[in-house]
């Protein structure tokens, strides 16, 4: 059986733009029961400026409280702006981080302060600093595919940045959709090339349900090879800072339908519904998966 690895962003991308902030130790429970389905990839918090996202104020003390128990060797990132979240990182004790790369200067801008040119900078800092200490690095393109200030990227943009950065050695190359504009057409031409070109084992694809493509997009990309997806329990998400971008694809969906497409995931379905049903508890606003009736029927009926 293929295996694909779901990376759930939930407790990252899902939660730093809910209208309710959640503790340290509830967003630790969260993650909990997504190890608990046998998830073994988490983003599970940003070092970011708490002014610029007060949702993830805390991302030490969520670290600390994952230390404390029994992870089965879960791989666990944070989300890095810059220089300076790398180091705050590191120090809380973070072993993978995600930095932001950005198909367009205007989101550069308005995620980090910075120019396109000056995040790929800083990346390829933290890339050297972190080969030094151990440190696991993905490489996000955001808005790999639109940007809602500048309209539309170029592919042999992304193409381009894509190439450097596994080039200069980046352990992961994330395409991300952040939001939501991708059709399957573009997701499938880019993702094959960048297959046909690099290989499928660094590269990943992050897509957000927007206009009800996200799936869809998963679709066109495990075709071209990719083996590895974030997606956000209950299909929380949305960036504060890009205009109109709404949930990520929803684990429990893009789980169930990797499973029935006869790929092995290592998930288990029931334990999955549990956690989406937490992150639903805890926010009051989380979506759930476009398949939540017919998987909680099914669970029931299987005795699961
Ligand atoms: N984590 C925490 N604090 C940070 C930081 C980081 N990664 N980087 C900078 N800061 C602090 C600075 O030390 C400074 O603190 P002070 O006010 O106590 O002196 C403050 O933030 C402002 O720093 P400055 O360099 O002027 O940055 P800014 O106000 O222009 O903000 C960012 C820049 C990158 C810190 C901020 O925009 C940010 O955190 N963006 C993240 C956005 C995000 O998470 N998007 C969603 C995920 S893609
Ligand atoms: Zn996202």
């Amino acid at each position: 059986m293929v295996s694909v690895t779901v990376n759930d962003v939930g407790p990252r991308d899902g939660l730093q733009n809910q209208p309710k902030i959640l503790a340290p130790a509830e967003r630790v429970a969260l993650v909990r029961a997504l190890l608990k389905a046998g998830m073994r990839h988490v983003e599970v918090g940003a070092f970011v400026s708490p002014k610029a996202v007060p949702a993830m104020a805390g991302a030490d003390e969520v670290l600390a409280g994952l230390a404390n128990g029994e992870d089965n060797g879960a791989v666990f990132t944070v989300l890095i702006p810059n220089y300076k979240g790398y180091e705050l990182a590191t120090a809380a004790g973070a072993k993978s981080v995600c930095m932001v790369l950005y198909g367009s200067d205007a989101m550069a801008q308005a995620n980090a302060r910075m120019s396109r040119e000056q995040a790929e900078s800083a990346t390829a800092d933290i890339l050297k600093q972190a080969r030094t200490d151990g440190v696991r690095v993905t490489s996000t393109i955001a808005v790999a595919f639109a940007c809602p200030f500048d309209g539309p990227v170029e592919p042999s943009l992304v193409e381009d940045i894509a190439g450097r950065f596994l080039e200069l050695g980046t352990d992961e190359l994330c395409i991300a959709d952040t939001i939501g504009a991708a059709n399957p057409r573009q997701v499938r031409s880019l993702t094959a090339s960048l297959v046909g070109q690099h290989g499928p084992e660094r590269i990943s694809c992050h897509f957000h349900d927007t206009r009800a493509m996200g799936l869809a997009n998963v679709f066109a990309a495990v075709e071209s090879g990719i083996r590895k997806f974030d997606a956000s329990i209950g299909g929380l998400g949305g960036c504060p800072f890009a205009p109109g971008a709404s949930g990520n694809v929803a684990t429990e969906d893009v789980v169930m339908m990797l499973e029935q497409m006869g790929f092995d995931t290592g998930i288990d379905l029931d334990g999955l519904m549990h956690a989406s049903e937490l992150a639903q508890e805890l926010t009051g606003t989380a979506p759930g998966g476009r398949a939540s009736a017919w998987l909680k029927r099914y669970l029931k009926r299987t005795g699961n």
